[in-house]
Order: C-alpha cells, then sequence, then structure tokens
C-alpha cells in the first residue's frame, strides 16, 4: 500500500528536555524499545552514553548503533550498567530471557533496580517472582508494568502504568514514558480493559481511517488525498476531546444542523451498530487477553 504522506509536524518537535540522571538499559530492540528509547535520545532527557540496549541478533541495533548507544547481545551487561531495565521481549521469550540469565557467570549486582515490564498479559506479581529466581540479582528492586501503545513511536503514545506509588522510580519510570506522549497510572485490575482500549485502539481507528478514506474515493476523492483528510480529521477530533473539555457527544451535536448531511450520515452509522461494535471489541480484546495471561 501506498504511504500516507504527512506534514503534521512530529509532537517530538514540541517536547521540552528534562534531564534523567538514570542509566537505562532495554532488553528487547524492537519497536516498542525503539519508541521509548527515541523518545529519551530526541529530548536529550538521557545521554545517549547512559542508555543501553541488548539483542540476539544485530537486527535491530544498527539504529542505536547509529545514534551512540551502547549495543551487546548479553543481557547480563544491561543489568549490570542500567538501574532501569525496559523488558521489551515478547512474552512468550520472556522465560528463554530468564534461563540466559540465570547461567550468566558474570551478573552479580547489589545496586538498587527498577524493572519496567512491558509485555503484556505478565503481572507484577509474576515478572517480580520470576526474576527473583536469577541468582545474580541480590539487590532490591521494583516491578513496574507499563502498557504503550505504538503511536508512541511519534510522540502521541498513550501509556498506562502500573506501579507502587512510593517506589523509588516510580516517577522516573512516568518521566521517561511521557516522552513519548501521556501516560496515566492505573491499578492492575484495569490492564486488561485499558490494553483493550489504548493499547489495541490504535488498529481500530487505522480501520476507521481506512473506511473514512474508502468512503471518500467512492465520492470521487484521489486515494492520497483521502487518507489525509481522514487522518487529520481523527486527529483533529481526539484534540477537540482534549482540549475543549466538552463530552464527545456535545461535540458530536455541534457538527449536526437539523435535517442536515451530517445527522443523515449519524444515522446510518447508528443503523450500522457502530457503538455496539467498538464495545464488543473491546470486551473481546480484554477477555482474549485474560486468556492470553
Ligand atoms: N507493539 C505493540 O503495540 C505493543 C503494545 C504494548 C506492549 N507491547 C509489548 O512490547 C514488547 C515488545 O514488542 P515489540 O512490538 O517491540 O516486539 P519486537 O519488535 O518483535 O521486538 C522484540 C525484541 O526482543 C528481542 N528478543 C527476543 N528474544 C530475546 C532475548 N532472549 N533477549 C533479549 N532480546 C530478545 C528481539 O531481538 P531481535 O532484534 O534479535 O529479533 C527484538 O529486538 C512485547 O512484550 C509486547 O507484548 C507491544
Amino acid at each position: 500500500m501506498k504511504q500516507v504522506p504527512t506534514q503534521a509536524p512530529s509532537e517530538f518537535d514540541n517536547m521540552t528536555s528534562t534531564k534523567i540522571q538514570n542509566k537505562v538499559g532495554f532488553i528487547g530492540a524492537g519497536n516498542m524499545a525503539k519508541a521509548i528509547g527515541n523518545g529519551m535520545l530526541v529530548s536529550e532527557s538521557v545521554k545517549a552514553e547512559n542508555i543501553i540496549i541488548s539483542a540476539p541478533s544485530d537486527r535491530n541495533l544498527a539504529f542505536w548503533k547509529e545514534k551512540g548507544v551502547r549495543t551487546t547481545h548479553d543481557n547480563a551487561e544491561v543489568i549490570t550498567f542500567a538501574d532501569i531495565v525496559f523488558i521489551a521481549v515478547k512474552p512468550q521469550y520472556f522465560e528463554g530471557m530468564i534461563d540466559g540469565l540465570k547461567k550468566a557467570s558474570t551478573l552479580t549486582v547489589t545496586k538498587p533496580m527498577c524493572f519496567v515490564s512491558i509485555m503484556v498479559g505478565r503481572t507484577v506479581k509474576s515478572v517480580t517472582e520470576v526474576l527473583k529466581t536469577v541468582p545474580g540479582i541480590l539487590g532490591e528492586f521494583e516491578v513496574i508494568k507499563v502498557m504503550p501503545n505504538t503511536p508512541s513511536m511519534v510522540g502521541m503514545g498513550c501509556s498506562v502504568m502500573v506501579s507502587d506509588k512510593n517506589g523509588a522510580f516510580t516517577s522516573v519510570v512516568r518521566q521517561i514514558m511521557e516522552l513519548c506522549g501521556v501516560c496515566e497510572d492505573i491499578p492492575e485490575s484495569l490492564m486488561n480493559a485499558c490494553g483493550a482500549l489504548s493499547g489495541s485502539g490504535p488498529a481500530y481507528l487505522y480501520m476507521v481511517i481506512e473506511a473514512l478514506a474508502d468512503g471518500g474515493v467512492k465520492l470521487g476523492i484521489p486515494r492520497d488525498l483521502s487518507y489525509r483528510l481522514a487522518a487529520q480529521t481523527m486527529s483533529g477530533a481526539g484534540k477537540m476531546v482534549m482540549e475543549s473539555g466538552k463530552h464527545p457527544g456535545v461535540l458530536k451535536d455541534e457538527v449536526c444542523s437539523p435535517g442536515g448531511s451530517t445527522i443523515t450520515g449519524v444515522h446510518e452509522l447508528e443503523k450500522s451498530g457502530l457503538r455496539a461494535g467498538f464495545m464488543n471489541a473491546l470486551a473481546a480484546a480484554a477477555n482474549r487477553s485474560e486468556q492470553l495471561g
């Protein structure tokens, strides 16, 4: 599919820099690590020399090397170097990663640390229990769970975080997450629900953008223009909800004049079961996360 051209400035352009002194590590160098790490680098909040990242292959490490970040294939080196370590591997590789750490003769850390798990479906308790089985991690550590979403890659992420409010690392981890968007505190009982909304939500909204654009194309709008109009309209509507303080229903009413074209379209959407469709989708996604967890 042709890429949708955009003229919108990145949210990273507006970012203010807050200096973070911690050394930050990533185990796993893929999309999510890139999104979070890029926020730190672009804002210059964490110096490249204070970041380390590991992955088994070189596939994703070139991106980091270019930015002056220390890279390694050795996960133990990340834990030795950093005091905040993001666990950014797919959940199914977590146990394998832990087995590797258990065998790492070079790993002996006694400093206080924080592990930030971004793995879908893993609870704070289960991650903590598994990390406790690594003999080389000898100091106190806390575990924070963060569920980011993919718009973090453009500084527009919506993350949720489960942490001990009095934890020594809580505020700095929130600060790191806010470098790539917003970050809300939630109780862990809401994790699957929030995963279904803000974690999976971008996929649903891309479908809405695609559907709106198809509607435009059917009416004769060129494809590229149609995507741009749909995406900017989505982004603008979100901003209106955030910044006007108005209920989304009120904002919808303001676009619908009596007997007009918009209310005619709204009626068609209601007939198609749009609201129930989204509610069902979220319930199904949360249910699936529960099963996978
Ligand atoms: N994508 C999302 O929308 C989203 C949203 C919320 C949370 N998450 C969570 O974020 C995590 C990362 O997802 P992603 O999309 O960034 O995945 P990804 O792009 O596939 O990246 C996974 C990374 O883990 C590395 N890895 C695999 N086994 C490893 C091991 N034993 N030790 C160290 N690194 C290892 C991979 O290495 P190679 O580079 O060598 O392949 C790769 O760099 C997942 O747990 C996912 O559940 C994702």
